[in-house]
């Protein structure tokens, strides 16, 4: 069924605390408006409006970067008023449906999408509905003022779905400057009928502060594994860094940095989780201001990538390949320093150490190698 989306967000969204507008934030790495409009158009939407307040085009073309297939319109004073700006500009023929989103939802799944253009097969409007768990209280003044009857009760998300030419009747007959509290009041209040269809937890409208962290935890994680691997060769020096913490040695590891295979593998790993290149990408060997530069900021960088995607560390693993110097006496305070680096508990930290039973560069004390591997959790949109 041909249908287009009209994502609301042109509020103010004063109840979500200081700082921008709760549709310019940042939610599992993306802005909020991004997650509903990519959602509306990954589900085959012919276009989406998005209603934003008057002067915000910047923030949207920034919001809604490297997506196709949407536009803006200013939005009014009220939802309803953007709703209608938004309706105003589509160019669909009148039996489409559309789609009436609120950019405060952002973690819209295709499955929601199917289920409400499925249920306009056979009727005028549809509906996500929640069920309510809770008992239900009036508030007289601080007192109980008695029950509600929950029966027959359910709560109501977005998207609402209508034909666009019923849905624009409805609001032709609605009266000038009447704010609804959505456009389901106003198709029935048109004599429209909607059914209901089954919404979804993760739906949730983001209203207070609060509610950012309660939608990450809604949100669909996906783990990601990244291995890295580095060897420097031994040369002179009393002194070795290796992942993070000097060691007293009667040789050092060459290289253009401190050397720190360790901590250089595990930003490979790192990098490697989140598909980001290399270390080498990063922070180039031919560029002098990273020589003899200390190794942990190559490592603190790789997490301020994994954050800037919304993602988190999981745990990590180090092993450190050398005959000497002996690591077991240092893995409390490299553990201890990872720990601290990472922003990670310590036990998701891990740092081992072999020997190549004297095979190889290791064993012939030509060099240490390091392997690690890291594990990082992305946020996606869900695919259901
Ligand atoms: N909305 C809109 N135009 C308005 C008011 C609201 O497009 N004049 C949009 C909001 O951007 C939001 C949706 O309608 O996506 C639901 O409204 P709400 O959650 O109340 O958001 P705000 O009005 O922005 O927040 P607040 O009421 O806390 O100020
Ligand atoms: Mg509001």
């Amino acid at each position: 069924m041909e249908f287009a989306g009209v994502v609301v967000a042109a509020g103010s969204g004063s109840r979500a605390g200081a700082g921008a507008a709760k549709q310019w934030r940042t939610l599992g790495g993306r802005p909020v408006l991004r997650w509903s409009v990519e959602a509306l158009l990954e589900a085959g939407a012919a276009e989406v409006v998005v209603v934003i307040p008057a002067g915000a085009d910047a923030e949207a073309a920034r919001a809604l970067d490297g997506l196709v297939g949407w536009r803006t319109v200013a939005g009014g004073a009220t939802r309803t008023a953007s709703v209608q700006a938004g309706l105003a500009a589509l160019q669909l023929d009148e039996t489409a449906a559309v789609l009436i989103h609120d950019a405060a939802r952002p973690l819209l799944t295709r499955e929601v999408v199917d289920r409400l253009l499925t249920a306009l097969g056979t009727s005028e409007a549809a509906l996500p509905v929640l069920p309510v768990a809770d008992s239900l209280k009036r508030d007289a003044g601080g007192m109980s003022g008695g029950a509600i009857e929950r029966e027959g009760l359910v709560r109501a998300q977005t998207p609402q779905a209508f034909r666009l030419g019923a849905l624009r009747g409805a609001y032709a007959a609605w009266p000038d400057d009447a704010a609804a509290t959505d456009d389901v009041a106003v198709f029935e209040a048109a004599g429209g009928r909607v059914v209901l269809v089954p919404g979804d937890p993760a739906l949730m409208k983001l209203t207070y502060p609060e509610d950012f962290a309660m939608a990450e935890a809604l949100m669909t994680w996906e783990t990601r594994m990244g291995l890295g691997l580095d060897a420097h060769r031994w040369g002179p020096g009393d002194t070795v860094w290796l992942c993070g913490v000097p060691i007293s040695h009667d040789q050092t590891l060459m290289g253009h940095s401190d050397a720190d295979a360790g901590l250089h593998a595990l930003t490979d790993a790192i990098l490697g989780a989140i598909g980001d290149g290399d270390i080498g990408d990063h922070f180039p060997p031919t560029d002098p201001q990273w020589k003899g530069a200390r190794s942990d900021q190559f490592l603190v960088h790789a997490v301020e990538r994994v954050r800037a995607r919304g993602g988190r560390l999981v745990n990590v693993d180090v092993t450190l390949v050398c005959e000497q110097p002996r690591i077991k006496p240092h893995r409390a305070a490299m553990k201890a320093r990872l720990a601290e680096l990472l922003g990670l508990p310590l036990d998701a930290v891990s740092v081992k150490a072999t020997t190549t039973e004297g095979m190889g560069f290791a064993g012939r004390q030509e060099g240490l190698a390091a392997q690690a591997i890291a594990a990082v959790a992305l946020p996606v949109r869900a695919a259901g």
